[in-house]
C-alpha cells in the first residue's frame, strides 16, 4: 500500500483538489487497492468542511466530483504516510516545523517537484477570481500524472 497526503493550508481548496484528481488517476490505472488517498491542512479553521464552492464546482465541471471533509494536518499523520505533498513553499515549511523526525522530512516535498513539465507552488486561489480555480486544477493534475508515473515506476 502507498499512502500519500496531499496538504495546503486550510484543506478546502488545492489540497482536497489534488486528491479527488489522484484518486481518480489511481482508479482510471485500475490502482485502487494499492493506494490509500487523503488530504489535510496546517490549519484547522475548516475542518469537518467540504470544499470550497468554487473548488467544488470547478472540479464538477472537469469530471471530478469532491466529497473529502476537511482536517487539520498533524505531527501524528507523518506516520500514517509515505509521502506528504505540500501545495506551496509556505505549507512545506509548516509540515517541517512539526515533522517528529527526519523520516517525516524525507517523505514531505513539493507536490509540484512531481510535475515533469515544471516546478514550483500551486498558488493559494482563496483570496482571488475564479480563474485561479482552473489554474489550480490544471496545476495539480500536471503533478499527480508525474506523481503516479515515478509511484508505480518504483514498484
Ligand atoms: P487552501 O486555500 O489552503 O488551498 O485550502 C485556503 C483556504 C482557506 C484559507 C486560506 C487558504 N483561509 O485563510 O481560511
Amino acid at each position: 500500500m502507498i499512502r500519500v497526503c496531499f496538504v495546503c493550508l486550510g484543506n478546502i481548496c488545492r489540497s482536497p483538489q489534488a486528491e479527488g484528481i489522484f484518486r481518480q488517476l489511481v482508479q482510471e490505472a485500475g490502482l485502487q487497492d494499492q493506494f490509500h488517498i487523503d488530504s489535510a491542512g496546517t490549519g484547522g479553521w475548516h475542518a469537518g468542511e467540504l470544499a470550497d464552492p468554487r473548488t467544488r464546482a470547478t472540479s464538477a465541471r472537469r469530471g471530478v466530483p469532491l466529497t473529502h471533509r476537511a482536517q487539520q494536518f498533524t505531527e501524528q499523520h507523518f506516520a500514517a504516510f509515505d509521502h506528504v505533498l505540500a501545495m506551496d513553499r509556505s505549507n512545506l515549511a509548516n509540515l517541517l516545523a512539526i515533522a517528529p523526525d527526519e523520516s517525516s522530512r524525507q517523505k514531505t516535498r513539493l507536490l509540484r517537484d512531481h510535475d515533469p513539465a515544471g516546478s514550483g507552488e500551486v498558488p493559494d486561489p482563496y483570496a482571488g477570481g475564479e480563474r485561479g480555480f482552473d489554474e489550480v486544477f490544471d496545476l495539480c493534475r500536471a503533478a499527480c500524472v508525474g506523481l503516479l508515473a515515478e509511484l508505480t515506476a518504483e514498484r
